[in-house]
């Protein structure tokens, strides 16, 4: 009995082993919740798991022998169980299959592998390496493998890429997040298209890429050497191209995971800390993100206080402005008078360089790099070549040409390859001047020194004459003759840095703008702007120039120039003033805008003569005009900007009367989803001011919407807001008493010829004026809004709600300086004029 009672054990506890600790799942068996198998030697284990405190279930691969949760691979990750009544086991097919219930009949996860119902002895069997397998075990022929459908992680000895035949592609896909094993949108791969490379990204948009197979590396992963643990093998033939990671020493615990922000991660398990040691990460710098310097740009790191991206020898900044605000995206284009296909060009050669996009190149791998050289100079359309794989570090072979635009090339410090660019015979000897013998390189040294200190000669030579010239300049104009070069210490310069690219600049001389201006001729003078004044010029071309002069020894000044400069450059709309350039000389600084013949909005809407020019058509389309200028600024550019002091004087008009909108002296530049700001020093112009902004320096997109609010009632009833009108404060109070009335219709400007509107649109316009100008900035609209009701007539607007009189408060505004600042000499019609900024600076 007792005999039989331990044999029964014994057995029990057999069974139990055979079916829960071996490595297999038979044909015929189940895995519960709970239950768990393990690889041969307990590196790995398989069955159901949760994530952190998440109660949702997933069947997968997690690493036994590291005593930190660590998951390999996940069957159902976009299809988590909700309880623990899961369970794994075979379909009558034989697929495996992870069932949500023991008695559901649909599986929310399958190996899918058609015809198998012949495999009666088929089994599921985890390897020593993570491996789940599906096999024959009497053939061993396998018929499905996890490690044939990566996850997020990559383990030793899987396989990468693709088989041209049976249409097999192993990509790894990020996790949703580390939470959520669900399938995310990062994912790297092997391209297909050209020569083979690997990228990486961010739903369709390629955002790394590690460079073509160099027979050692990637082009662009340098750190990849022999000395690394990794015997790493890759393929690439007609019918596959693949690429694995080995690891020599077989003890070595090492993953690689796509991270869900788009970084691949090498951890090594370091098992005296227990923990994860991650040592190797990309991409890693800005010259690693795919395309970062443009078309035939590349990116240099090791300049850290330089902007990191130029162009390649041959090619110039496509929009110089752009390039001059580290903005590259635009890329290049071959210097203009470049000929590559005259016979005297030449090879310009770029050392440690991580080749471009190999997706069209044209490839060679039994040529020379010699023939390959012969081979490129022969067709005019190949601009580059580069060896295709070097058999040892020094042996290149190969040949891949290029033929067209150029697309993320960037160089390292060391590693990287040689890259051979076509270049005309000027840029050839340029590019090689610094590449010549010893003797030669002293002799030149020699003349370089000699044309400095010329140069540096002259240069005193210059300035004194010119500092006379400027003294002189000042007690007669007329007698003003330029000295023509660029100074050093300007800010321009300042922001530069690199010397080659001064010419592309957006530079004026001072000589050009004095002439054009008649040398700042008075008759010349269209009025003043935010920090100076401002001239009329023609240009001569012909061209109608305005342009503004900062006044002198004026620091505030110097700051919204600045920012003005930086600003206007980047944005482009129709409803925005045009910047032509700027001029920076001596301690004259100027900024060249377009000529707008019509002169300011403020000119026609507060003179009767010039009014009455503005019929209703007109007075909507500037509107109109105005607000799709501001919802550019808001939202539609690049870059989030608030102007601040959006006024009618700030509204220029060109010949067909289109608004734009001009001096960003004082606009700020917000990042993606800021929306408010706030400061110390309040500036902008009274009338305009949106409470908030004045009382408590709060500035946000819905103070530009107050300002603009006051525009609309401007425009509409000709008069100026801060003007005294009759017994009510100013022009919002005086239209809202009459609007509470229902008598708003009077307030329409009587300049206007009646029958060029109808009544209904002007009172529609002027309720979303009010709407504009309300008290609370949460109750006004948006410029989209804004926008979207202008353009639609029969939608029901909102009632507005009591508007702000920053007039009636004035006394109480806090500005950067006491408020004794404020002007004293005011009167009615002229108060609007004054901008804060002018009483605190000068
Ligand atoms: C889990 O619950 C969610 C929502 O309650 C449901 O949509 C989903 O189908 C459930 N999943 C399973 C496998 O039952
Ligand atoms: C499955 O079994 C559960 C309990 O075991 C039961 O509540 C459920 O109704 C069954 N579902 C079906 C589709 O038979
Ligand atoms: C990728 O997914 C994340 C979160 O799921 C999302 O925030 C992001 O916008 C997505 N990116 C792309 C390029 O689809
Ligand atoms: C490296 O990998 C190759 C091919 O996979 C194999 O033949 C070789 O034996 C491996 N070398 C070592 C030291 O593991
Ligand atoms: C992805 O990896 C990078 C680099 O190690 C890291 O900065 C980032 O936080 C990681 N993202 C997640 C979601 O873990
Ligand atoms: C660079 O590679 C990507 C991905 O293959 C491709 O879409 C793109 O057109 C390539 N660009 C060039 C200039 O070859
Ligand atoms: C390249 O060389 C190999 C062997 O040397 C040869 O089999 C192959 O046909 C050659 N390919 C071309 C395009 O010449
Ligand atoms: C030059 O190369 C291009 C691209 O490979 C090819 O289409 C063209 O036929 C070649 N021209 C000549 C003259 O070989």
């Amino acid at each position: 009995m007792k005999f039989f009672f331990i044999f029964f054990i014994f057995l029990f506890s057999l069974l139990i082993q055979s079916c829960y600790s071996d490595n297999t799942i038979l044909r015929r068996q189940s895995l519960k919740d709970g239950d768990v198998i393990f690889s041969e030697g307990k590196r790995f284990a398989f069955g159901f798991f949760s994530l952190g405190n998440s109660k949702l279930r997933y069947v997968g691969i997690w690493y036994a022998q590291v005593s930190e949760q660590t998951v390999v691979w996940v069957a159902n990750r976009d299809h988590p169980i909700n309880d623990t009544s899961g369970l794994i086991k075979f379909s009558t097919r034989g697929n495996l299959c992870v069932y949500a219930s023991g008695n559901g009949t649909e599986p929310i996860w399958s190996t899918d592998v058609i015809d198998m119902i012949q495999e009666p002895a088929l089994v599921a069997k985890l390897t020593d390496l993570g491996n789940l397998v599906l096999l024959d075990p009497v053939t061993g022929k396998s018929f499905w493998e996890s490690f044939n459908h990566p996850t997020n992680t990559l383990l030793p000895f899987m396989k990468l890429g693709f088989t041209r035949q049976n249409g097999v592609d192993r990509i790894m896909t990020s996790w949703r997040s580390p939470g959520d094993p669900g399938s995310g949108n990062i994912t790297y791969r092997i391209e297909r298209r050209g020569f083979p490379q690997m990228m990486m990204y961010k739903g369709l948009t390629l955002w790394w890429r590690t460079g073509s197979w160099t027979g050692q590396r990637w082009s662009g992963v340098p750190e990849m050497t022999n000395k690394f643990i990794f015997n790493i093998s890759f393929v690439s033939n007609p019918d596959e191209v693949s690429i694995t990671y080995g690891v020599f020493d077989a003890s070595v615990i090492t993953r690689m995971v796509l991270n869900e922000t788009g970084t691949l991660q090498r951890f090594r398990w370091n098992g005296r800390d227990k923990k994860w040691i991650g040592f190797w990460s990309a991409p890693e710098d800005k010259c690693d993100i795919y395309n970062h310097c443009g078309f035939n740009g590349y990116c240099d790191p090791t300049s850290t206080d330089k902007f990191e991206c130029s162009c390649l020898p041959g090619y110039e900044p496509k929009t110089p402005r752009d390039w001059f605000l580290r903005d590259a995206s635009d890329g290049c284009t071959r210097i203009k008078a470049a000929s590559i296909c005259n016979g005297k060009e030449g090879f310009a050669k770029l050392k440690r360089v991580k080749i471009p996009n190999t997706s069209a190149v044209n490839v060679d791998m039994n040529i020379t790099l010699k023939e390959c050289e012969q081979r490129c100079l022969k067709n005019c359309s190949c601009v580059a070549y580069a060896s295709a794989y070097h058999e040892s570090e020094n042996g290149a072979k190969g040949c891949l040409t290029w033929h067209g635009n150029m697309l993320d090339t960037r160089t390292y410090l060391s590693s990287g390859q040689d890259f051979y660019l076509r270049v005309d015979k000027s840029e050839l000897v340029r590019w090689n001047g610094n590449g010549s013998s010893g003797k030669m390189r002293l002799f030149l040294i020699l003349i370089s020194l000699l044309a400095v200190v010329m140069l540096l000669m002259i240069s005193l030579f210059c300035f004194i004459r010119k500092r006379r010239q400027f003294k002189r300049l000042r007690k007669a104009p007329s007698s003003f003759a330029p000295c023509s070069f660029d100074l050093e210490d300007s800010f321009i310069l300042e922001e530069l840095e690199d010397k080659s690219r001064t010419r592309e600049l957006p530079l004026f001389e001072l000589s050009t703008i004095a002439a054009a201006t008649n040398n700042f001729a008075f008759q010349n003078k269209l009025g003043a702007g935010g920090f100076g004044p401002v001239y009329k010029g023609v240009l001569q071309n012909g061209m109608e120039i305005a342009v503004k002069r900062l006044s002198k020894s004026s620091g505030q000044g110097m700051e919204e120039f600045k920012n003005e400069v930086k600003l206007i450059s980047k944005l482009q709309h129709r409803n925005l003033v045009r910047i032509l350039g700027c001029c920076v000389e001596f301690e004259e600084k100027m900024l060249v805008y377009e000529y707008l013949p019509n002169k300011s909005l403020d000119y026609f809407i507060f003179n009767d003569e010039h009014r009455v020019e503005l019929d209703w058509p007109k007075r909507m389309g500037i509107i109109r005009g105005i607000a799709r200028g501001i919802l550019y600024l808001h939202q539609d550019s690049r870059l989030r900007i608030i102007h601040r002091d959006l006024k009618a004087s700030n509204v220029l008009l060109d010949n067909e009367m289109i608004p734009k909108i001009a001096d960003f002296g004082l606009a700020r530049i917000f990042g993606g989803n800021q929306i408010e700001g706030s400061t110390n020093r309040v500036v902008g112009t009274y009338g305009y001011m949106s409470p908030e902004y004045a009382m408590d320096g709060q500035f946000s997109i819905k103070s530009d919407v107050y300002s603009f609010g006051v525009l609309i009632l401007e425009i509409i009833t000709g008069k100026k807001n801060s003007a005294f009108y009759e017994e009510s404060l100013n022009l919002v109070k005086h239209i809202w008493d009459r609007w509470e009335k229902g008598e708003a219709i009077e307030i329409i400007d009587k300049l206007m010829s009646e029958d060029t509107y109808d009544v209904s649109e002007v009172m529609k316009c002027l309720h979303i004026g009010l709407l504009c100008v309300q008290e609370n900035a949460s109750d006004r609209p948006d410029m989209s809004s804004v926008v979207f009701m202008l353009g639609h007539n029969a939608i029901d607007l909102p009632s507005p709600k009591h508007p702000a009189f920053t007039a009636g408060r004035r006394r109480n505004v806090k500005t950067g300086g006491s408020s004794d600042n404020w002007p004293s000499g005011e009167t009615g019609s002229t108060i609007n004029d004054v901008t804060l900024t002018d009483v605190q600076g000068r």
